[in-house]
C-alpha cells in the first residue's frame, strides 16, 4: 500500500501543538525563548491563531495580522510549521454586542449571554458572514506562507442551537425531507399517538426542554439537523478559505466520541481527520491498560473516517488537564506510551494542548510543555523532548496506514435512538460501552478492527461485529446478507433491528427488514434483568458458560443451528447464541449480554473462520501494526509496570536499533517499535 505522508515539507511526524503567543505579545523575550525551548524539545509544528479573534480584529473593521506574521516567519526560519486556525471558537465582545443574533439559545430558550466560547449560532447569517470575512482575511495574508500546514476549522465544533434562526431552518430542512409533504413525516414520526399530528411544518418545534419530547422520530431528526446544519456551517468556512486557496488542506478537531454530532458526515468535508484526546489516565476504576485501550478505540474511530490515510492527534495533555473531576499527573513514562499509541493507532501527528501555560484565567493550570516556572529543565518538558526524539527514530512509519480485515459498526443514529429510546433499562443500555468490550477483546488478540457505520462499503471485511444495531439505515440489512453471502463472518447481538431510520419498529418479526431470514431467528420477546440478576449460556461444544447480564432475548428459532442454551429462568434451554449459514458465510446471533472475555472463543472461530491470525500477548501490552509499501511497523506498548515478554517478534527494534529475533523484553512502560 502506497504511502501518503500527510506533510511531506515537514518530514515524518508532526510533534508541537496550540500556541498562544498573541496572550504575550509584550513579552519578545517570551517569545524568542519559546521558539528556542521549542526546536528543543523536537517541536516542528505549531497550531496558530485558535482564539486570536479579539486581537486581530478589536473593533470591527480594524484589523491587526501583522504580529502573526512576524511569529510564523520566526518559527518557519527555524524550521517549525504552522496549522493555522479560523478564530470563530470565540468572538470578540464587540460582535455580540452589534450581532446579538450570534449568541446562541438553549434548549431551555434562553438567549446567552456573551462570554466563554464554542456557543456561536450556527445559522446566524451575519455570524457567518463575519467569519466567512475573517477567514478570507487569514487567506489572502498566510495562504501563500511556506510555513503553512493546513487550516484548522473554528475549534471542537459542538452544541446545538434552539433560536428562532435554527428553529425556522430546521423546518424547511423537515419539509425538503418530507417532499414538502407534512402527512409523510406524521406516518414517519407516528404522530397520531397522544394526537401530535402537524397540520403544517412551521407547526414543528425543536425539542425544548419545556416542549415536545414525547417523538423519537423528531428527537432523532433534531441531532441529525444540528449536525446538518454545523456541517453547512463547517462547509462555509471551508469555501471561504477555498476561494482564495484551494489547495491548502482543512481539518477541524473532533473530541472523541462526541454525541451531539454525528462526525462522520462532518469527515466528508474534511481533508484530514483530527482530534483531540484526554484519557483520564490513572483513574482509580480501571486499569492503565484500560484507559489506554480505550483511548486507541477513539483512535481507531477516527482513523477509520478515512482509512485510506493517516489522521492527526490535534490536541492532548503534555501533563494534566484542569477539568476531568479528579486532574492527576500523567506518571513518568506513560506520556511517551501515549504518544507511541497515538503513532501505532496510525496518527502522523503527536500534538499537545499547550505550548505555554498562561498567566491567568480558565485554563491557567491546565498542563502545558512549559509551566510558569519557564524553563526546559522540568520532568513534563524532558518527557516532551524525549518524545520529539522517539518520533524522529519512527519518522519512515509516518504516511503508513493500520490496515483492518474485521470491523465492529458503531453508529452516532444507532446511539442517539437507543439513547432516547423508552425500553431497557436506562443505566444498562450501555450501547457505547458495549461497543467498546467487544473491540477491546478483538485488540487483546492482536487483530485491527475498524470501527466503520452501518451504511460502510463492507467489501473490504471477513469479519463483522454488530452490537446492539437497534437502527437499521435503509439498504444496511441487504448489505449485511451480501457481507455473509460471499463469505462474511458476521456477528450480530441482541436488540438488533428493530426500528428504521425513522425509529418505526419493523413488522413481522425483529431483527427486522429481512435480518430474521439472514440469522434464521425472530426475537419474540427481550427480557430487561436487574443489575444483580444472572443467567447463563450453556454450550454443547466444550465452552465455558457465559454469564448472562442486562438483557436477554427469547427466540424463535426458524432455521439456525443452536450452539448455546439457556440454564435458567423460564427460558431455560432456549436458544441463545445462534448460527446459520448463509451463502458461504456464518450469520451468528447472540441473544443475550455476556462479558466479551468469556465470548472470546466465538471471536476465535469467526477469525478462524475468515483466516485471521489471533495472537497472543502478556498482559497489559497492546500491540498494532501500521503498513506501507516497504514493510510494517508493529508496534508494542507496556501499560504494566513490570516487564513483559512478547514472543514471536522479528526484525529491529527502531527505539533501539536492537534485533529482536524471538523473545521482546519490553521495560515496565516499554515500548518498541519493530520494522520489518
Ligand atoms: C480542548 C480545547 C482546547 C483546550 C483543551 C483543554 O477541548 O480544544 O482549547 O481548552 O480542551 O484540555
Amino acid at each position: 500500500m502506497e504511502k501518503k505522508i500527510l506533510f511531506p515539507q515537514a518530514g515524518g511526524f508532526l510533534h508541537g501543538g496550540d500556541y498562544n503567543p498573541e496572550q504575550w505579545l509584550d513579552r519578545p523575550d517570551i517569545l524568542k525563548e519559546d521558539v528556542r525551548m521549542m526546536k528543543k524539545a523536537g517541536v516542528n509544528c505549531v497550531t496558530l491563531g485558535v482564539f486570536s479573534w479579539s486581537v486581530y480584529e478589536p473593533v470591527e473593521g480594524e484589523f491587526h495580522f501583522g504580529w502573526l506574521e512576524k511569529i510564523m516567519d520566526h518559527l518557519y526560519e527555524n524550521g517549525i510549521f504552522t496549522i493555522l486556525a479560523t478564530p470563530s471558537g470565540a468572538r470578540p465582545a464587540w460582535l455580540d454586542e452589534t450581532y446579538p443574533e450570534a449568541m446562541r439559545v438553549s434548549r431551555q430558550g434562553m438567549r446567552n449571554h456573551h462570554g466563554v466560547r464554542h456557543n456561536h449560532c450556527m445559522s446566524s447569517p451575519e455570524y457567518r458572514k463575519k467569519t466567512a470575512d475573517m477567514d478570507r482575511r487569514l487567506a489572502e495574508r498566510f495562504g501563500s506562507h511556506p510555513g503553512l500546514l493546513m487550516y484548522h476549522i473554528s475549534n471542537e465544533l459542538g452544541g446545538e442551537c434552539f433560536c428562532p434562526l435554527c428553529t425556522a431552518r430546521f423546518q424547511s430542512y423537515l419539509s425538503e425531507k418530507f417532499d414538502h409533504d407534512i402527512e409523510k413525516l406524521n406516518q414517519a414520526w407516528w404522530t397520531t399517538f397522544w394526537s401530535h399530528r402537524y397540520s403544517s411544518f412551521s407547526q414543528v418545534e425543536p425539542p425544548f426542554a419545556n416542549g415536545e419530547g414525547s417523538i423519537m422520530g423528531l428527537n432523532l431528526e433534531w441531532k441529525r439537523f444540528t449536525t446538518w446544519n454545523m456541517t453547512d456551517f463547517l462547509k462555509e468556512e471551508i469555501r471561504a478559505l477555498r476561494e482564495i486557496t484551494p489547495s491548502v488542506p482543512v481539518t477541524t478537531n473532533f473530541m472523541m466520541l462526541y454525541n451531539g454530532l454525528d462526525y462522520r458526515k462532518m469527515a466528508r468535508e474534511l481533508d484530514v481527520i483530527s482530534w483531540d484526546s484526554y484519557p483520564r489516565f490513572h483513574n482509580d476504576e480501571e486499569t492503565l491498560f484500560e484507559t489506554m485501550t480505550e483511548n486507541a478505540f477513539h483512535h481507531t474511530v477516527m482513523r477509520s473516517m478515512k482509512k485510506e490515510k493517516p489522521f492527526m492527534l490535534m490536541e492532548s495533555a503534555p501533563g494534566l488537564v484542569n477539568w476531568h473531576p479528579f486532574n492527576k499527573v500523567k506518571r513518568p513514562g506513560v506520556h511517551k506510551l501515549f504518544c507511541l499509541q497515538t503513532a501505532a493507532c496510525g496518527s502522523d501527528t503527536v500534538q499537545y494542548f499547550q505550548w505555554r501555560k498562561g498567566r491567568g484565567s480558565f485554563e491557567q493550570y491546565h498542563g502545558a510543555v512549559v509551566d510558569h516556572l519557564g524553563t526546559d529543565d522540568t520532568r513534563i518538558f524532558r518527557e516532551t523532548a524525549q518524545v520529539g526524539e522517539l518520533l524522529k527514530k519512527i519518522a519512515p512509519a509516518a504516511g503508513t496506514c493500520v490496515r483492518a480485515r474485521a470491523a465492529l459498526l458503531f453508529d452516532w443514529d444507532n446511539r442517539w435512538a437507543i439513547q432516547d429510546v423508552k425500553a431497557l433499562a436506562e443505566p444498562t443500555k450501555c450501547y457505547e460501552k458495549t461497543c467498546i468490550s467487544i473491540w477491546k477483546e478483538f485488540l487483546k488478540m492482536g487483530v485491527e478492527m475498524d470501527v466503520v457505520p452501518s451504511d460502510d462499503d463492507f467489501s473490504g471485511y471477513d469479519v463483522i461485529v454488530a452490537p446492539m444495531l437497534y437502527l437499521l439505515q435503509p439498504g444496511t440489512a441487504s448489505c449485511l446478507k451480501q457481507f455473509v453471502e460471499r463469505g462474511g463472518q458476521l456477528l450480530a447481538t441482541y436488540f438488533t433491528g428493530y426500528v428504521d431510520d425513522n425509529t418505526l419498529c419493523f413488522m413481522g418479526g425483529f431483527p427486522g427488514d429481512g435480518l430474521s431470514e439472514l440469522f434464521g431467528v425472530i426475537s419474540e420477546e427481550i427480557d430487561t434483568l436487574y443489575p444483580s440478576d444472572r443467567n447463563h449460556i450453556r454450550f454443547g461444544d466444550g465452552w465455558e458458560d457465559w454469564e448472562v447480564r442486562d438483557y436477554a432475548e427469547i427466540l424463535r428459532l426458524t432455521d439456525a443451528e443452536v450452539l448455546g442454551r439457556y440454564t435458567d429462568d423460564f427460558y431455560q434451554g432456549g436458544a441463545a447464541l445462534t448460527r446459520k449459514r448463509y451463502g458461504r458465510g456464518n450469520a451468528y446471533y447472540a441473544a443475550a449480554r455476556c462479558c466479551p472475555g468469556q465470548m472470546r472463543p466465538l471471536f476465535e472461530q469467526m477469525l478462524a473462520q475468515a483466516g485471521i491470525p489471533v495472537k497472543q500477548f502478556p498482559e497489559g501490552v497492546e500491540y498494532h501494526v501500521r503498513t506501507g509499501d516497504e514493510g510494517t511497523y508493529e508496534f508494542y506498548l507496556n501499560y504494566g509496570t513490570a516487564p513483559a515478554c512478547v514472543q514471536e517478534v522479528y526484525g529491529q527494534d527502531m527505539l533501539t536499533g536492537s534485533e529482536i529475533s524471538g523473545t521482546l523484553t519490553l521495560e515496565g512502560y516499554g515500548a518498541a517499535v519493530i520494522r520489518k
